[in-house]
């Protein structure tokens, strides 16, 4: 069993596992279509407070019904296996491979032995800490298909900001070796932008946090051409984001669904905070030896009728600012 997980995990994969369903009802058309995961993670993996196991997204995505008809799992060595042992037996009858290795170096292989389905529609989830998928490796994806294809694999990808400056503070040549990973993340160094206007105070963090996603997204728009991105931020019990799930589409059936389950998450999302807050002060109480004669009661079910919590945005144009100056 591997790392605790957080409620926003959870809330996260419950995006894709209904987005999966989704997906493959609206191309049921199509005799095949594809799921790239590019972070596969593990099989399970234990909630904080309360140990129950959430599932990963292979697991999520190969029990999705409709679900894809190919998948390929990209995984490090050290848990690739164990995913590949889990997950012949669950799905004996699914088309699937694990990857062992760096998705990175790997993605030029497995997307020339897909070859023969590039038509496909594709879904492309790309589940990294902080920076660890490169840009060139989005561009890969995104131009699989060729020139002339209608759309583009559709790509949902995790921006933590928040992951992403503990990086790039850290002390002497960590923070060097990091910002360059930030550099190859982005595919251009126009980033320290934002960076150094923090740095020098400038903006402020949520801004930095809100800049760095846009980032991305203006990325995709404008550089990679998708027509539709959106994203939606996941917070903590504090109320500062953890990370933003970034969308791109070229399909405004994908972006019609995509926006309505952000919306839900959203929704979902002030329950799960305030029952965090409660498991984490039981668990305060319990190591410090100082538990009340009860349990803390659970909260009621969401106050949030009616109230919009999300709603798509436009990105900007980073290149407006007037702290940014076009590197390379
Ligand atoms: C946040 S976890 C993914 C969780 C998974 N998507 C899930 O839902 O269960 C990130 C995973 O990416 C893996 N990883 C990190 N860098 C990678 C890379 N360059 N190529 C492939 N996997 C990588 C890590 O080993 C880790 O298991």
């Amino acid at each position: 069993m591997a790392r605790k997980w957080s409620y926003w995990t959870k809330n996260k994969l419950q995006i894709l596992g209904d987005y999966v369903p989704a997906f493959n009802k609206a191309s049921a058309r199509s005799s095949e279509r594809l799921y790239l995961d590019l972070m596969a993670g593990q099989p399970e993996n234990e909630e904080r407070y309360t140990g129950k196991v959430i599932d990963g997204s292979p697991r999520r995505v190969l029990a999705a019904d409709p679900g894809f008809t190919q998948h390929v799992f990209f995984e490090l060595p050290a848990n690739a296996a164990r995913l590949k042992a889990v997950l012949d037996i669950e799905f004996p009858g699914k088309e699937f491979e694990v990857i062992p290795g760096d998705s990175n170096l790997e993605i030029d292989a497995a997307l020339k032995a897909l070859e023969p389905i590039k038509w496909a529609p594709a879904f492309a989830f790309i589940d990294q800490q902080a920076a660890e998928v490169w840009w060139e490796t989005l561009v890969k994806i995104a131009r699989f298909k060729g020139v002339r294809a209608r759309t583009k694999p559709e790509l949902w990808l995790l921006m933590s900001p928040t992951m992403t400056v503990k990086g790039v503070s850290r002390r002497g040549t960590n923070s060097a070796a990091f910002r360059e990973r930030v550099t190859r993340l982005y595919g251009t160094r126009n980033w320290l932008n934002i960076q150094e206007a923090r740095e020098t105070s400038v903006i402020t963090a949520d801004q930095y946090r809100e800049e760095m996603t846009n980032f991305m997204r203006f990325r995709l728009a404008e550089a990679l051409g998708y027509k539709y991105t959106n994203r939606i931020p996941m917070r903590m019990e504090n109320g500062t984001t953890i990370y933003d799930m970034v969308f791109a589409s070229d399909h405004y059936v994908g972006d019609k669904i995509m926006s309505h389950l952000y919306a839900k998450a959203a929704e979902r999302e002030p329950a799960m905070q305030r029952e965090a807050r409660r498991l984490a002060k039981m668990d305060r109480e319990h190591k410090a030896g100082t538990e009340g004669l009860f349990e803390i009661p659970a909260s009621a079910e969401p106050e949030v009728s009616g109230a919009i919590l999300w709603r798509p945005e436009p990105y900007w144009n980073p290149a407006e600012r007037e702290w940014w100056t076009e590197r390379d």
